[in-house]
């Protein structure tokens, strides 16, 4: 899969399905040469037309000539201050304040498999499903070293990368920008992906032609964030959903990032991902190394459905992990916007009652079960029962529930600490602040120092403790504000700026203690919603709340956007009430439960109100489910029609052996004497017979001409699901027409 070609000096890694050129310059410089489409062999060398351009753009000291220079040539990592004037990968300040940084070859290797990334999440292959070259660069007067890793898998068009930073001098030096990859094509002819969004309406697409200057998407929130998605895809103009070429760019983190898209003056195009160089210095020591977090880059010749079908099996394979890793997603009813904080023993239970009577699996406790917990103003981190809430006790309450049939889950935000709370009277020092200055509050809470280990162990062990004295099977765990006041009182005055990524090294860290001791729980990601929900968070947990938007007509967006690369086993979504809490739109139960199916399904019904009708159909929605949920999450998820761009949400699911599918139709308005919809499907197999919904025919038929699918239901916000099913092939005699 990696070849180095000694005489061409040029690296080609290549698996079939994508092709990614480089070649070392006589004087040692990487320069990147195709990333793309297949090439079995890449016989040519020096095919950049021209190394020099243009005045003004000076040559490096190795070419005295004046025959090259670094600022127009398509490179692997641009450096700083040396002539390279588009963004840089890396910048330093060395011991006696200059920047100036080259890069030049020394060595490589390549390895079998994938090494892991040192403290971070990323994704793992063994040795016959991926194969890693090391390319390692140096700055000999700056005794630098820089290891740039790549690995591509052996079935998919996927090459992950990341960077590793080295000082082998004798002094120590300051990181000021260390990203993880840069991706330099020769023409811009491109349009490119954005997610942005908010709490409760994280996601929100977006395509945009590119333009020159520097477009930057990045979060500097202390987490990825609901406001920017840390990913970005490139796509050619007449690229859609099924045709066209694209490379989608993914960063395993959940920090502050950084994506900066650059146009030059001679249509070419940089792409750079990695941690957002602001709330960031790290001060490298002597024989010290900093490695960057992994960027996911997918290729596609066959539109945003090839790469996303793509990343959804490069997540669910080979980067979430655990028992729960392939295992059907139990439906659970969770008591947030049933009871909110206002709850006791007596009122679950009934819930429970309810819950075991519609089919529901998983019975989980939201946040107010602890410490003084009444309203949001108290208690975090004070993770013992509220007696007067619970005064038998949370085993106790668990076992009731156990023995109802339900298994029991529970809520827990633990990165945070209240003002009001035990933990605080106590360590009042132990969340993220700048000393002797006034601190900024989001919903009422700080947010614990994860860069320390005493906090870490305070907190790993009493979430053990309530882990497993609760015997809970499932946790979701939240985290509820943003971060400000960046400081840490054990770090130095030079490392301050060290504390945004140290947090998540630190919280990685416990994440991989508390998942390792409790391989039976189903953890669930969430941050108010969908404000963490991000590759690095899914390494630890294998599936995320995707919004505390619940309404199911801005769900349909919220979930289309996840699809682009997150599995559906990942996304969580789950019937709401109306009028919805966050929107007051009221939608039919049945599109309710048609969107959160579309999903990793849970309920938060106020079961105890029902009439035995509504009881009965939430109790048949459910059942219909858990029929269909392999297939839902595990099959094949195909993108039909989009929502953010049409009054219509269409997508399909279909089985490995194409034979059995569902195809979800969603209306928003319904329009008088509205015109007929055919959808053409895609996802089928042409040579086999199919029955959906009450018309049969042939694979191709459906691939070609398509189905008519607005005409069976009407009205505001109504959907349904039609079945797909293989049939036995039919065959019709030819009717003879009027001259035969
Ligand atoms: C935000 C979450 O997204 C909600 O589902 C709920 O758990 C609340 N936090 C509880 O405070």
């Amino acid at each position: 899969m990696i070849d180095y070609l000694v005489d061409k000096r040029q690296f080609h890694l290549h698996n079939g399905k994508i092709s990614y050129v480089m070649e070392l310059t006589t004087d040692g410089f990487l320069l990147q040469v195709h990333n793309g489409a297949p090439i079995k062999q890449f016989t040519r060398r020096d095919v950049y037309p021209k190394y020099i351009r243009s005045s003004f753009n000076p040559s490096p000291a190795s070419r005295p000539k004046g025959d090259f220079t670094l600022a127009v040539i398509p490179q692997e990592f641009g450096t700083y201050d040396v002539g390279d004037y588009r963004v840089s990968g890396i910048e330093m300040t060395y011991p006696d304040g200059t920047q100036a940084t080259t890069l030049k070859y020394y060595a490589h290797e390549i390895i079998p498999g994938k090494p892991k990334l040192a403290g971070l999440p990323a994704t793992y292959a063994n040795e016959e499903e991926a194969e890693t070259l090391i390319i390692t660069m140096m700055d000999a007067p700056r005794m630098l070293k820089v290891q740039l890793i790549y690995t591509i898998f052996a079935d998919l068009p996927v090459i992950t990368r990341s960077t590793v930073i080295e000082n082998f001098g004798s002094e120590s030096f300051m990181i000021n920008k260390a990203y993880s990859a840069g991706y330099d094509f020769d023409d811009a002819d491109f349009d490119y992906l954005q997610l942005p969004g908010s709490w409760a309406a994280e996601k929100q697409l977006e395509r945009l032609p590119l333009r020159k200057g520097v477009h930057k998407l990045d979060s500097r929130r202390g987490a990825s964030g609901s406001f920017m998605h840390p990913f970005t895809a490139l796509l050619r103009k007449e690229t859609n959903e099924f045709s066209g070429e694209v490379w989608g760019f993914h960063f395993v983190y959940s920090g502050n990032f950084a994506i900066e898209l650059e146009e030059d003056s001679f249509n070419q195009t940089r792409v750079n991902i990695g941690i957002s160089s602001d709330h960031f210095n790290w001060e490298l020591a002597p024989y010290e190394t900093f490695q960057t977090p992994e960027v996911v880059e997918v290729y596609s010749p066959d539109g945003l459905n090839g790469m996303s079908q793509v990343y959804h099996q490069l997540y669910q394979h080979h980067l979430v992990r655990g028992r729960h890793q392939l295992a059907e997603r139990p439906v659970l009813i969770n008591n947030w916007e049933t009871t909110y904080f206002d709850f006791d023993e007596e009122s679950l239970l009934a819930l429970a009652d309810d819950a075991k009577k519609v089919g529901v699996e998983l019975f989980v406790l939201d946040d107010g079960w602890f410490g003084n917990r009444n309203d949001d103003t108290t208690s975090l981190g004070d993770w013992f029962v509220n007696e007067k809430k619970l005064p038998k006790g949370l085993p106790d309450l668990a076992d009731k529930i156990r023995a109802k049939g339900l298994e029991f889950g529970i809520w827990v935000e633990p990165e945070m600490i209240s003002r009001r709370s035990e933990l605080y009277k106590e360590h009042p020092d132990w969340h993220i602040h700048v000393d002797r200055y006034p601190e900024s509050l989001g919903r009422n809470q700080l947010v614990l120092d994860m860069s320390r280990q005493d906090v870490r162990d305070y907190l790993y062990n009493v979430l053990d403790e309530l882990f497993t004295s609760t015997g809970v099977t499932y946790v979701k765990w939240d985290f509820n504000r943003n971060m400000t006041e960046w400081g840490s009182p054990l770090l130095t005055a030079k490392a301050q700026g060290e504390v945004a990524h140290r947090y998540y090294l630190g919280l990685y860290e416990l994440l991989e203690r508390l998942t390792s001791a409790h391989p039976e729980i189903l953890f669930e990601n969430c941050s108010g919603g969908g404000g963490r929900f991000d590759p690095g968070m899914t390494y630890y947990m294998p599936q995320s709340w995707a919004s505390d938007n619940t309404d199911a007509v801005e769900r349909m967006k919220i979930q289309y956007a996840n699809s682009l690369f997150f599995p559906i086993s990942t996304i969580c979504a789950q019937v709401s009430e109306v009028p919805n809490h966050q929107t007051a739109r009221v939608t039919p139960f049945a599109t309710r439960m048609n969107v959160a199916s579309s999903a990793n399904m849970g309920i938060m019904q106020r079961l105890g109100e029902k009439t035995s009708e509504e009881m009965a159909a939430i109790a048949e929605g459910i059942s219909w489910y858990k029929k269909n949920r392999k297939l839902i999450q595990y099959g094949t998820f195909t993108r039909l029609l989009s929502p953010f761009e049409n009054n219509y949400c269409i997508w399909g699911f279909m089985d490995g052996d194409q034979s059995n599918g569902l195809l979800f139709f969603g209306r928003i308005l319904q329009h008088a004497d509205e015109p007929f919809l055919r959808i053409k499907l895609p996802m089928l197999d042409p040579h086999k017979f199919y029955q959906i919904g009450n018309y049969h025919g042939s694979g191709e038929e459906f691939m070609k001409y398509g189905l008519y699918v607005n005409t069976e239901i009407h009205g505001d916000f109504t959907s349904m699901f039609f079945e797909i099913k293989e049939i036995p092939a039919v065959t019709e005699e030819p009717t003879l027409d009027y001259f035969g």
